[in-house]
């Protein structure tokens, strides 16, 4: 059943009401966005960067492309894309808080970049695009905070173009005992103190480590890619699976 069916929903650990979610997760990017850059290189000590290096080299981008960067935040991936595909090219950034799209915004035009970027701000759930729109869809980190997952997935097959392909990278599941003792010590102790002296905010950040262990692993993420309509879905996993990028094609 797709989650929108359902009465209630996970937001981190709690089980909320479906309808409420959005706005709790509203409600956290809100309070983070204008730390959320600081806070992702100091929480993953900059690793967030070779992740991020990784889906781009993974993208098969090119000049001239159309990309959507989906839950694109304050734009990491956005600023990569629009140098690549060029003038001729276009990225949308596409976020559904208007916070987050702002901080993204500003900086984007910081570094001189704009040219070929637009700003929309839209649920990953419903798209505002045509069909068979995209070469390339990316969701970085966006995923696991969508409401009706499945939902988001058909969406973005929809505005796929036929060739085009799906880059999804989000935290999962690591493979290793020792790994992943060490990283819930980390997640569920330090992460939230952090939150709390730089960003005067510890519920975001449990909310962050909560969201995490509640995301769908490696294999239910790719079934859930495939039962969307991608095809010749793989997965890479980095940091020992702390995170994985899932990617699929539209054929
Ligand atoms: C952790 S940030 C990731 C930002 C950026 N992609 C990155 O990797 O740094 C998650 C983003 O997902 C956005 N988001 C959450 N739910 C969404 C939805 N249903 N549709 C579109 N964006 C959503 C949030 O507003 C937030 O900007």
């Amino acid at each position: 059943m797709s989650e929108q069916h359902k009465s209630t929903t996970h937001f981190g650990y709690k089980t909320v009401e479906t309808n409420e979610k959005e706005q709790m997760v509203a409600g956290v990017f809100h309070s983070v966005a204008a730390k959320y850059d600081v806070m992702n290189d100091l929480m993953s000590f900059g690793i967030h960067r070779l992740w991020k290096r990784f889906t781009i080299d993974c993208s098969g981008i090119r000049k001239g492309q159309k990309v959507l960067d989906l839950a694109g935040g304050t734009g990491d991936l956005t600023a990569k894309f629009s140098r690549i595909v060029g003038e001729t090219g276009q990225v949308v950034l596409a976020d559904i808080n208007d916070s987050m799209l702002k901080v993204g915004r500003d900086k984007l035009r910081n570094k001189g970049l704009g040219n070929n970027i637009a700003y929309v701000q839209a649920n990953a759930e419903a798209l505002p695009f045509p069909d068979n729109h995209f070469d390339l869809i990316t969701i970085a980190f966006g995923l696991r905070n969508v409401t009706d997952k499945d939902k988001a997935l058909a969406s973005m097959q929809r505005v796929l173009k036929p060739g085009g392909r799906l880059l999804v990278l989000e935290f999962s599941k690591p493979q290793h005992e020792v790994m992943s003792k060490l990283y819930d010590f980390y997640s569920f102790n330090i992460l939230p103190k952090m939150g709390s002296l730089v960003a005067q905010d510890s519920e975001s950040y449990q909310y962050l480590a909560e969201s995490i262990r509640m995301h769908p692993d490696q294999e239910t993420l790719k079934a859930m890619m495939e039962q969307a309509g991608l095809e010749q879905v793989e997965y890479f996993n980095l940091t020992d699976g702390i995170v994985a990028l899932h990617r699929g094609f539209k054929f």
